[in-house]
């Protein structure tokens, strides 16, 4: 566990398989822990930041109850209320947070913004969200993954929808844990082809492919992912994103193609009778709730190591 300690978090592809298979299970003790009503000291003393330019519900309250429950403090930084939003650098308020606090969650648009932080602060950095990446939410769908279908590797997931942030961390993410992942996307809103190539580079043996194809996609899936079509930042494109996404609905049509026993997840927040209709995430197969409880368990065997 010591590998870990005073490393950034900054994509998914920071930690190996081994790695992430490691956090998972110690992440899987303190869920089992918490059942039991035990208390922790892993963060005892210690502060942890967090700047928000985007909302959140899940990410900042269970990084929050995460610090709590390990014994240590957390800010939620609204980036609005910093001087960051009256133009300070965030290699600055990097360099100041760094002689405060243990540790810095930071969600913001830019991941070059989140690499900036990470360079100049001194202290742990965990990408909290930007429109790149989502690794934290990885991490949580790998657990509940994991504790459902006892295994990741051999397994296969397909995400369907926009390729985005979600799209690209689970692309970078599932070759690491041996599970193979098929993407389907209009073509125009494909996953950035660096990506796919980092994630084709990992694949050792397992299959990275990306469709047009959502019926492809779903074929004899474990797991099958949806986000939302229309992510922070890109309310402006609502109305033609609404229309190019409208064939690649997860509904009941879509999951008969899956394996009868597959699995849905969506990190939330979800549009129902969009992306996923209410059949299907608030149907049998979701574990969509589960997966938004894993965040604080991930969240805490994180903190307790990089800190
Ligand atoms: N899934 C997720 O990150 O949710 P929030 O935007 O509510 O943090
Ligand atoms: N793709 C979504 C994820 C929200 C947790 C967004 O970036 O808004």
């Amino acid at each position: 566990r010591k590998r870990f300690r005073h490393r950034d978090f900054l994509s998914i592809a920071d930690f190996t398989g081994e790695e992430i298979m490691g956090l998972l299970s110690f992440a899987a003790e303190l869920k089992e822990a918490k059942k039991r009503g035990e208390t922790h000291t892993f963060c005892a003393g210690k502060s942890l930041a967090m700047i928000f330019q985007k909302p959140s519900t899940r990410t900042r309250v269970s990084f929050e109850v995460a610090m709590f429950d390990l014994g240590g403090y957390a800010l939620y930084l609204n980036a609005q209320d910093l001087q960051l939003g009256r133009g300070e650098s965030i290699a600055d308020t990097g360099r100041v947070l760094s002689r405060y606090v243990d540790g810095c969650v930071i969600r913001t648009s830019r991941q070059e913004e989140v690499e900036e932080l990470a360079e100049a602060a001194t202290i742990p950095v965990i990408n909290g969200l930007t429109s790149w990446e989502h690794p934290c939410q990885i991490l949580a769908d790998f657990l509940t993954i994991l504790q459902s279908k006892g295994q990741l590797a051999g397994l296969k997931l397909a995400y369907v929808g926009d390729g985005n942030n979600i799209c690209h961390s689970l692309l970078l993410g599932c070759p690491r844990v041996g599970m193979s992942i098929y993407v389907a996307t209009p073509p125009q809103y494909a996953p950035h082809p660096t990506v796919v190539a980092r994630a084709q580079e990992a694949a050792q043996g397992t299959e990275v492919v990306v469709t047009e194809d959502p019926v492809q996609a779903v074929k004899g899936a474990d797991v099958v992912v949806t986000d939302v079509w229309v992510s922070m930042g890109q309310e402006e494109e609502a109305e033609t994103r609404k229309k190019v996404f409208l064939p690649y609905q997860v509904n009941g049509e879509l999951v008969s193609h899956a394996k009868p026993d597959y699995i849905f997840l969506h990190c939330l927040p979800a549009h129902r009778g969009e992306e996923v209709t209410a059949e299907i995430i608030d149907g049998p197969h979701s574990l969509v709730w589960e997966e938004a409880e894993n965040r604080l368990h991930v969240q805490k065997a994180l903190l307790a190591l990089l800190l």
